[in-house]
């Protein structure tokens, strides 16, 4: 799909946008030509008033659209936020249905990225599957109306790239286990870092193990493909030597809960268990496409979770880069493991100048904040303000959790340093973080859990069914943010 700025589109369909009482301006009625006259006929009749979700189309006599639609935005200053993101999501629902494939919309610099994003998000289509919608048209191309200059070309771009982006997370995640196991996960980052000028450095489970990785290798063992780590470097021509930020994902391409089986109703869906990974991947891409300034790292903790003979038994002792010792007190609790060897080989490896992890790490947080907030740890409060200020920035939200001093006690291991579930606690996603703050020396850390916010099963305008892509747009963020 091409977005473009320009004064003067063609298009099958424009929308125009109104709050409350507004009128046509000038530029409006320039676009408009001879329709203007019965726009302003509607409003005038006040069967367009611009109210909220109201939507009126208008068939043109010719020119440069077929057809107008009216859009009302309700009362300005009443919105809530994100409403001008989802109302982009709408209106691409409408072009679909409309079978228009070229549509423009005449949007305020103000709310220029905002409904960009919104238009962007609810474009996507996940098509691997099944045919697109025969009763939808597919669309080619977004035409913005709005002013053209340095920073909306700006947005425009990230625009751009932030689509593709989005595009190689979501698909990923909504791709099956079966056609997306632990090696075509890797061969997929391997692509991404070809097209994208990324280095990679793959580490086989053979490597992993003599790097000591013993966390992340005990995870994989059940499966015929076991586990794998992969980094992903991008450099500008920076004289920086360390990352600026090194972001760490979760990449269970299925999580059956090992020997510690998921039930019926928890299984289903974790092919999804690879989302934290697939953000991390399409971050790197999206900073490489942007040419940002700076070193940033993406790591991949790669392995299914699997079940079988080989697989690691519940009371099974393993040892981790850092040299902790764990017992597997649940197989289930296998996203902080995979995690705990990521956080700390990269740590020491590239001494990274801040650290962020992302994960579908628990269920328990869907109790605390439900399916659009993600909750947010770490073990420094200037670092885990600055993502929730770029979240903010970017309509992803976060809301933090206590990853409070007294927690860590209950990580501890009775014949081990530690281990990775402890009974009775209850707090489920404190301890999922918890656990991981044992891999971290000093670096600033903040760790996303996703188990909430990756995965959607009631869809909105922009949020389809299936992967969301969550933390993909507040990691570009913090990279343009700490790029230099
Ligand atoms: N991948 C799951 C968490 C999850 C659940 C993500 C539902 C998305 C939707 C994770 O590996 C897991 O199984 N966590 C356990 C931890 C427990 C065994 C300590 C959980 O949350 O129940
Ligand atoms: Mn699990
Ligand atoms: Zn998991």
């Amino acid at each position: 799909m091409k977005l473009t700025l320009s004064a003067a589109p063609k298009a099958d369909l424009l929308f125009l946008l109104f709050f409350k009482g507004a009128k046509l301006s000038p530029a409006e009625k320039k676009l408009l030509g001879g329709t203007a006259k019965s726009v302003e006929a509607r409003f005038s009749n006040k069967e367009f008033e611009g109210e909220e979700g109201q939507m009126i189309t208008l068939f043109t006599d010719g020119g440069a659209f077929k057809r107008v639609v009216l859009v009302g935005r309700g009362e300005k200053g009443k919105l809530i936020p994100q409403a001008t993101e989802k109302l982009g999501g709408q209106l691409v629902a409408v072009a679909k249905k409309a079978k228009a494939s070229r549509i423009a919309v005449n949007v305020a610099t103000e709310d220029f990225s905002e409904l960009g994003y919104g238009m962007v998000l609810g474009a996507y289509e996940f098509n691997h599957y099944k045919k697109a919608d025969p009763k939808a048209s597919k669309l080619e191309e977004i035409s913005f109306v709005t002013e053209d200059n340095k920073s909306t070309k700006e947005t425009l771009k990230h625009l751009d790239v932030f689509m593709r982006a989005s595009d190689t997370t979501r698909s990923l995640v909504n791709l099956c286990a079966g056609d997306l196991n632990t090696q075509n996960l890797v061969d997929e980052a391997k692509k991404i870092a070809k097209k994208y000028k990324l280095k990679i450095t793959i580490f086989d489970e053979a490597k992993l193990k003599k790097l000591g990785c013993g966390a992340l290798v005990g995870v994989g063992q059940g499966a015929t493909i076991g586990a794998r780590m992969v980094l992903l470097e991008y450099r500008s021509k920076t004289t920086a030597k360390e990352p600026q930020i090194a972001f760490i994902g979760k990449g269970i391409v299925f999580d059956s809960g090992g020997m510690n089986l998921k039930p019926t109703g928890y299984i289903e869906t974790m092919k999804e268990d690879m989302a934290g990974s697939s953000t991390v991947l399409g971050t790197l891409q999206a900073i490489s496409e942007l040419k940002l300034p700076g070193y940033f790292l993406g790591v991949m903790a790669i392995a299914e979770n699997a079940i079988s003979d080989r697989a690691q038994h519940p009371g099974d002792v393993v040892r981790a880069y850092n040299g902790k010792t764990i017992e597997i007190t649940n197989t289930d609790a296998e996203g902080r493991l995979v995690l705990a060897d990521a956080l700390a080989y990269t740590e020491k490896n590239f001494k990274p100048k801040r650290m962020v992890d992302i994960a579908t790490l628990t269920g328990a947080v869907t109790v605390a904040l439900g399916y659009n907030i993600t909750g947010v740890m770490g073990n420094d409060e200037k670092w885990t303000n600055e993502i929730m200020d770029a979240g903010k920035a970017k309509h992803e939200r976060y809301w933090p959790l206590p990853l409070d001093e007294d927690f860590m006690k209950f990580t501890k291991g009775e014949f081990t340093d530690l281990k990775n579930d402890a009974k009775g606690v209850r707090a489920g996603t404190i301890m999922g973080a918890a656990f991981l703050k044992e891999f971290v020396e000093k670096t600033p850390w903040v760790h996303l859990d996703i188990g909430g916010t990756g995965w959607a099963e009631k869809p909105d305008s922009t949020t389809h069914y299936g992967a969301t892509g969550v933390g993909l747009r507040t990691f570009i963020e913090l990279a343009v943010r700490y790029g230099k």
